[in-house]
C-alpha cells in the first residue's frame, strides 16, 4: 500500500504517522524522534522539554547526524514564569539556522512564530483542540492542522469534540491537510482517521509505550495495563481532569514494542484491513 498524499509529500516522509510533542523534561528529544523518522514517520523535538537553547541545539544536531530523514520541531506556546515573551526567540533562531523543514506550534496562537518559518520557506503546522481554533489558524496561512480529540491527552478545552466529530466536520470546512490526534494507537485507528478525511495521524500515548521512550518503566506498564472499560478513568479523561499521563489510546495498547515494530505493525495491519475490504468488494482491487 502506498501512502502518498499531500501531507507525506509536504513532510518528505514514507508514512503519514507523526510522533506527538512531549514537553516533559527529557522526553521529547532525539531518543524518540530519531527512531520514528528512521521508521518512516516524522519525529518531533519539543523545545520546552530542554533545559536551555544550547542543550536543544546539541540534541537537534545529534538527531540530524543520526538520520538523513526529516526531523521536526515543536514550539508549545504555554504560560508560566519560565515562558516570558522572549522565551522562544533563541529556539526559533536555532531551528531556522539548522534548516529544519517543518515546525509545529501548539496550544495558544502561535502565528508570530509560524509566519516567520513560512517566510523562510518552511512548513508550519499548528495543533489545536477545537474546530473554532482550527478554522481560525487555517485563516492565518498554516500549511496543515493537527486537531486533538477529547479522548486524547494534553491541552484540553471545554469546546473540544471527539476525534470522529473533529475530523469529519473539519474535512468539510477547510481544504488544507488535517492530521488526526486523540485516542489513536493501532492500525484500525490509523485507517479510520484516513477514512474520515485526515491526511495523517499524530500520536502521543502510543509512542510513550515504546521501548525507546525515555520515561519510567512503571509509566509504560500503566499504559499497557490501563483498562479502557474502567469508567472512572474514562470519565476523568472526558471530564478533562488532569487524570494522568496517558489517553484512551491505551485501550488498544498491550505490549511495549520498539518504535519500528510499532510503526510496521500499523502499516501491516492497515494493509490487512484494506485487503479484507477488497475481498468484500468494498474497494476495487
Ligand atoms: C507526557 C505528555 C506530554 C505532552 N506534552 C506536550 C507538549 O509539551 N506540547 C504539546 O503540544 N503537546 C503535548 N502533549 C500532547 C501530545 O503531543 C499529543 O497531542 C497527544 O498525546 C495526542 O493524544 P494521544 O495521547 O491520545 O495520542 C503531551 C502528551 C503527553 C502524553
Amino acid at each position: 500500500m502506498k501512502f502518498d498524499n499531500a501531507l507525506t509529500r509536504m513532510l518528505g516522509v514514507k508514512y503519514p504517522i507523526i510522533q506527538g510533542a512531549f514537553g516533559w523534561r527529557g522526553t521529547g528529544m532525539s531518543d524518540i524522534a530519531v527512531p520514528v523518522s528512521e521508521a518512516g514517520g516524522l519525529g518531533i523535538l519539543t523545545t520546552i522539554c530542554y533545559d536551555d537553547p544550547d542543550q536543544f541545539q546539541q540534541d537537534l544536531r545529534k538527531a540530524t547526524s543520526m538520520t538523513d530523514k526529516p526531523i521536526a520541531v515543536n514550539f508549545t506556546i504555554t504560560k508560566g514564569p519560565r515562558f516570558n515573551a522572549d522565551y522562544h526567540a533563541e529556539y526559533v533562531r536555532i531551528t531556522l539556522e539548522e534548516n529544519v523543514g517543518t515546525i509545529f506550534t501548539s496550544a495558544y496562537d502561535a502565528s508570530g512564530i509560524g509566519l516567520k518559518f513560512k517566510a523562510a520557506g518552511r512548513n508550519w503546522i499548528h495543533k489545536c483542540a477545537t474546530l473554532k481554533h482550527a478554522l481560525s489558524i487555517a485563516g492565518k496561512g498554516v500549511d496543515a492542522v493537527v486537531i486533538v480529540g477529547l479522548e486524547g491527552t494534553g491541552h484540553k478545552n471545554p469546546d473540544q469534540h471527539t476525534t470522529l466529530i473533529n475530523i469529519t466536520n473539519l474535512r468539510r470546512m477547510i481544504a488544507i491537510p488535517i492530521i488526526a490526534a486523540g485516542g489513536i494507537g493501532d492500525a484500525r485507528g490509523f485507517l479510520a482517521a484516513l477514512a474520515m478525511g485526515a491526511s495523517g495521524v499524530y500520536m502521543g500515548t502510543a509512542f510513550m509505550a515504546t521501548q525507546e521512550f525515555r520515561i519510567a518503566q512503571k509509566v509504560k506498564e500503566a499504559i499497557v495495563h490501563q483498562r479502557v472499560t474502567d469508567m472512572e478513568y474514562s470519565k476523568k479523561i472526558y471530564q478533562m481532569q488532569r487524570s494522568g499521563l496517558h489517553s484512551l489510546a491505551s485501550g488498544v495498547i498491550d505490549t511495549l514494542p520498539t518504535v519500528r515494530e510499532f510503526i510496521e505493525r500499523i502499516i501491516e495491519g492497515a494493509e490487512e484491513i484494506a485487503a479484507e475490504f477488497k475481498q468484500w468488494g468494498m474497494l476495487q482491487a
